[in-house]
């Protein structure tokens, strides 16, 4: 069941697995990131020095011939991993027939053919829409406006820690950093920002399970104090936050949410974009708490990488905005809509989803494990292959261990591993959904060495 999963014309650099053999940059590295320097805005964060040439599978080897275990799936994006084969094919034999035709004023079927496979796979029993977008925050801004058009009610409920993406809409309903916000006022006015059920770290100082969730009850009093309940028109929430650090809502929070949305006559929106597509072990993360939110924005792995793509699913009651009201001369393109409809084969054909939670429980157990040895670790987290390691100065006082998260993640680059950071001091674990049992184990390994690198030199 969770043997290797079969991929076409593995390179010969791919044998011998994650090594180093130039330090990080190399030479040739260096090279792109002083061109880089000069031409690319320095408004992005690259962390690490990483330049990248070939990848297949969970493989992705540097310009200098490094070889790195990429247990961040590219930024979350590639659940097939490096170059399936079945999406390259896919892509390819598009492009020669026909990549481009405006699918906002003409029609073509790989368009519907997607938005019927996206409406089925939606959770709820009622008639659904697709709209197509280019990213994750435009899926957001489409959300933001339907909710709005439809309802007429000009505010949302929104949650502190969240990232919905940078443009004006999708930054608005974010909190998860000043930096993403300075100097771009005024944002769009009328977000009530909630406080997060970030467990470990409780805004009330409460602890889980006898906090009486004051986290809902502060919801509760805001809505006689500054936010009318009647002004309301959609509560928007990663269902596990993802840049915050995975952090995952208690069993009960959710339905809670739910029927606040239900008293009140809001709208639910469950941004799937790091979560959703099998990643959390469900086909959509907020499935596990039972609920059908009324719209889900989809991004990053939908078309797995090859092209750029983003989804807004909704209730087509709520999707009942007239002609012209929104449209993206890209969205549901082509060659994205071959690659979804390729991809969402393989998840299904490959039981991607089963074996995301299965993996999931496996890895979830050997984090656990490291975390009995190294006293970094203050937290771990998981859902499915979406895991998270929280570092922590002292286990009691629980201070964000940033500088050793930083070292932990660049000790385990100059093992050939791929992790990501997230949060003030955590690390992302989240590999290709394709990923063997044999590979996870030997990323995770390498992963516990780095970590008690730095424990070492911190004792
Ligand atoms: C949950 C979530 N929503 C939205 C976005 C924005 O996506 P994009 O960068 O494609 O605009 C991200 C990106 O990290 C995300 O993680």
């Amino acid at each position: 069941m969770l043997s290797s999963v079969i991929l076409m014309a593995r390179p010969s650099w791919v044998k011998g697995g994650p090594r180093i053999v130039k330090p990080i940059p190399g030479p040739r590295a260096r090279k792109i990131i002083a061109r880089d320097e000069r031409v690319i805005s320095p408004s992005y964060t690259r962390a690490d020095p990483l330049a990248g040439e070939e990848g297949w599978g969970v493989y992705v080897r540097d310009i200098d011939g490094n070889v790195f275990l990429d247990l961040s799936s590219g930024m979350f994006v590639l659940n097939y991993g490096y170059s399936h084969p079945a999406l390259v094919r896919a892509v390819q034999q598009q492009a020669a027939k026909l990549a481009h035709f405006a699918g906002t004023d003409f029609y073509y079927d790989l368009q519907v053919e997607l938005a019927e496979e996206l409406v089925s796979i939606a959770p709820g029993r009622f008639a659904k829409r697709a709209f197509f977008v280019n990213s994750g925050a435009e899926a957001i801004e489409a959300a933001f406006k339907c909710v709005r058009w439809h309802t007429r009610r000009p505010r949302m409920i929104a949650f502190t820690g969240a990232f919905h993406g940078r443009t004006f809409g999708a930054m608005s309903l974010s909190s998860s950093s000043a930096r993403h916000r300075k100097f771009f006022a005024p944002l769009v006015p009328g977000v009530s920002f909630m406080p997060f059920p970030y467990c470990y770290r409780c805004q009330f100082a409460q602890s889980y399970p006898s906090c009486d969730f004051l986290c809902v009850e502060y919801i509760r009093n805001s809505l006689a104090t500054t936010t009318p309940a009647e002004e309301v028109t959609a509560v928007i929430t990663e269902p596990i936050q993802g840049n915050a650090g995975y952090i995952i809502p208690p069993p009960e929070y959710y339905p809670m949410i739910k029927e606040l949305c239900e008293e009140h006559g809001w709208l639910f929106i469950s941004d799937e974009v790091q979560t959703g597509l099998g990643r959390s072990g469900r086909m959509f993360a907020i499935e596990d708490w039972g609920l059908t939110p009324d719209i889900i924005c989809l991004a990053k792995a939908l078309a797995g990488g090859m092209v750029p793509m983003g989804a807004m699913v909704a209730r087509a009651d709520v999707m009942n905005w007239e002609p012209g009201a929104h449209a993206s001369t890209f969205g549901g393109n082509l060659l994205a809509c071959a690659a979804a409809l390729a991809g969402l084969e393989v998840l299904r054909k490959q039981r991607l989803v089963e074996r995301a939670r299965k993996l999931g429980r496996f890895a979830l157990a050997k984090l656990q494990e490291m975390a009995e040895e190294n006293q970094l670790i203050g937290d771990v987290r998981g859902r499915g292959l979406l895991l998270a390691l929280e570092l922590v100065e002292d286990r009691e006082g629980k201070r964000p261990a940033v500088e050793e998260r930083d070292a932990v993640v660049r000790a385990a680059l100059s093992r050939g591993l791929i992790v990501f950071r997230g949060g003030q001091s955590t690390i992302r674990v989240a590999p290709p959904l394709i990923i063997s049992k044999r590979e996870l184990e030997l990323g995770l390994d390498l992963l516990g060495q780095a970590l008690n690198e730095v424990w070492k030199k911190c004792r």
